[in-house]
């Protein structure tokens, strides 16, 4: 039978356990799930696409059901090219879904055959964005709770480095 592939995609700078908990809950529906770092220009990144990868890969703890992998331009090409048609995007609030709602509109204009499927964030994780952690680590306050240790001691060590 074939496999169940989808495709997570987003900025990952840093994973956050409420990526991680879409991620483990994709899972329960997909037999594989690719995390798809998008190596946006536009964005400013505090994490290289390298970095983010490694920290996703230290946070999972090895799941071989979990591909990591990063793309650049369009995210229709990416699916395409990888040849997985769902798409899975975590939810916060009303305020996700605008944007969210464009973005799935957009893609499935540009490729009628891709599916996005929205996965309601669990509600301890429903306020928490890298932006956030990224702005609470900058200013030395506490983020474990939000992230796995290892991201929490990388953001230590990027922000004593600037
Ligand atoms: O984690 P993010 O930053 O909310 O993820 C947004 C992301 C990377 C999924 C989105 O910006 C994206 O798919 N970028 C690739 C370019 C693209 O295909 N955009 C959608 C057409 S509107």
């Amino acid at each position: 039978m074939k496999e169940k592939v989808a495709v997570y995609p987003g900025s990952f700078d840093p994973i956050t356990f409420g990526h991680l908990d879409i991620l483990h809950r994709g899972l329960e529906l997909f037999d594989k799930v690719i995390v798809a770092i998008a190596n946006n220009i536009e964005k400013k990144a505090l994490f290289t696409v390298e970095e983010r990868k490694d920290l996703i890969r230290k946070s999972i703890n090895g799941n071989d059901n979990v591909i990591i992998d990063s793309f650049d331009g369009l995210l229709v090409d990416y699916v395409k090219k990888v040849n997985a048609p769902f798409v899975i995007r975590g939810l916060r609030a009303m305020s996700d879904f605008e944007f969210e709602f464009q973005m799935a509109s957009m893609n499935r204009n540009l490729n009628p055959h891709m599916d996005t499927l929205f996965m309601m964030t669990s509600k301890d994780y429903f306020f928490v964005s890298s932006r956030t952690i990224k702005e609470v680590a900058q200013f030395n306050g506490p983020v474990s709770e939000f992230v796995p240790e290892v991201v929490a001691l990388s953001l230590k060590e990027k922000f004593q480095r600037k």
